[in-house]
């Protein structure tokens, strides 16, 4: 008789404490920059200067793209963005249903409607199922680069230009990520990222966006940059000038020493990327050990993660009790990264989008129109795990994460093995 020594199953657990990546890391310049920043006694930057200065000029040489902004949230990167490309009420953008909410939610705020497509096997958007969805009032398109994979930007960018839509890229999950050698946030008419604690550049709370359109930049500034910053940046000539003083009512600007703890760790990206490819595979292939696992977005030819998270599939009828019980399995033999990645759900599933409503304006049609089978299943059978980097300093570290990761997933394939086809818990009857 099989007896399962899975701590799931009452087992020793492998690992001696709950384990996931640590993450940001700590570098003493940056702290420093930060001690600094806090002496200067300038808690508030009212225009484009010092840090956020340094940090929108070090984003926009990464990126080729003239004009940063940087705001005090990934969600207002988008909601500037937005704004800047001139979506409003009536407006229809698509957007994948397989995202984070905050990639399409701030289009309420504008009384614009987003429209949800289905996405691809891997999560990324899905040009086909995007098709059938464009109307007579669809603006833009707004595609994520789910789980620092970028999307097909060949496909995309030959959609949005087929039916005349401008292109927002949500690189919340990508910072750094290429795409046929060309970073993520430079294909469309504007971009955002997220600087959140979690995120491969992280300021605590923060975001950027960037564009090569100085109207985009000036309408994105207005959003939320009002009086010193707007006045000096925006155009003096241009329609919207008078009103940089006051803006129009929001204020999104970043706190200055959660961009002086991010600034340095731009130049570290390139490394980061370079490191967690290789860290990547090497996860990869001690899950797909337990057979019925497949990763899904590791880097191709043409697309380099940046692996914010690698995603896996995994197969219910070839892992007993499916991806619900693998990641429980994981979970007790200490292994926390390993996660579903539930504040993710399609946006399909979320009441905001069956039930749209807005503060500026009432909807007379929905956003959910088709069905997803592709995002349900990925919402179904996936699991995400986080992806290490050795940042100088850090490889020790980042070498005992992935040998917890080895020891759990050793563990569960030999586990799974022997079980067979009966599930959890029926091992040991
Ligand atoms: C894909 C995506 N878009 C947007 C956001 C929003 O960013 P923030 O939390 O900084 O507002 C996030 C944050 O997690 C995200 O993951």
């Amino acid at each position: 008789m099989f007896v399962s020594e899975l701590a799931i199953d009452g087992g020793r657990p492998v690992l001696d404490r709950s384990t996931a990546y640590p993450w940001p890391k700590q570098r003493s310049e940056w702290s420093e920059r930060v001690r600094r920043q806090l002496e200067s006694g300038k808690l508030s930057l009212y225009d484009r200067s010092g840090v956020v200065e340094e940090f929108e000029d070090a984003w926009s040489a990464a990126h080729g793209t003239p004009y940063s902004l940087v705001t005090n949230s990934g969600t207002a990167a988008l909601h500037s963005a937005f704004y800047g490309i001139g979506v409003g009420p009536g407006d229809e953008v698509l957007c994948p249903t397989y995202t984070f909410f905050a990639t399409a939610a701030s289009l309420f705020q504008l009384g614009a409607l987003p429209v949800p497509a289905d996405c691809r096997p891997d999560g990324s958007f899905d040009t086909e199922a995007a098709a059938g969805l464009v109307t007579e009032r669809t603006k833009a398109v707004v595609v994520t680069h789910m789980w620092g994979l970028p999307c097909d930007m060949d496909a995309v960018v030959a959609f949005a230009e087929r039916h005349g839509l401008d292109l927002v890229e949500d690189c919340s999950h990508a910072h750094g990520a290429t795409y046929r050698g060309h970073p993520v946030g430079s294909f469309g008419a504007a971009a955002a990222w997220s600087l959140q604690t979690q995120k491969l550049i992280a300021a605590g709370e923060g975001g950027v966006l960037t564009t090569r359109s100085r109207e985009v930049y000036d309408r994105a500034q207005l959003l939320g940059h009002f009086n010193k910053r707007a006045m000096k940046e925006m155009d003096p000539e241009g329609p919207l000038y008078p009103y940089s003083v006051t803006g129009l009512g929001l204020k999104y600007r970043a706190h200055p020493l959660g961009i002086a703890f991010a600034v340095g760790q731009i130049a570290e990206l390139p490394s980061w990327i370079k490191g967690k490819q290789g860290f990547a595979e090497e996860i990869a292939e001690l899950f797909t050990r337990i057979d019925g696992i497949t990763p899904l977005t590791l880097s191709t030819t043409e697309r380099t993660s940046a692996h914010y998270a690698l995603l896996f599939e995994v197969d219910p009828d070839r892992v007993p009790g499916g991806r619900d019980w693998l990641v429980a399995a994981c979970n007790a033999e200490g292994l926390d990264d390993i996660d579903v990645p539930k504040a993710t759900s399609p946006l399909h599933t979320l009441h905001l989008f069956q039930h749209p409503i807005s503060p500026v304006t009432t909807y007379d049609r929905p956003c959910v129109r088709t069905g997803f089978p592709v995002a349900d299943r990925l919402a179904a059978r996936t699991f995400k795990i986080s992806v290490p980097c050795a940042p100088v300093g850090y490889e020790e570290e980042d070498a005992q994460y992935l040998a917890a990761v080895r020891a759990v997933a050793e563990k569960i394939a030999g586990q799974v093995r022997a079980v067979g086809g009966r599930r959890s818990g029926e091992a040991a009857r």
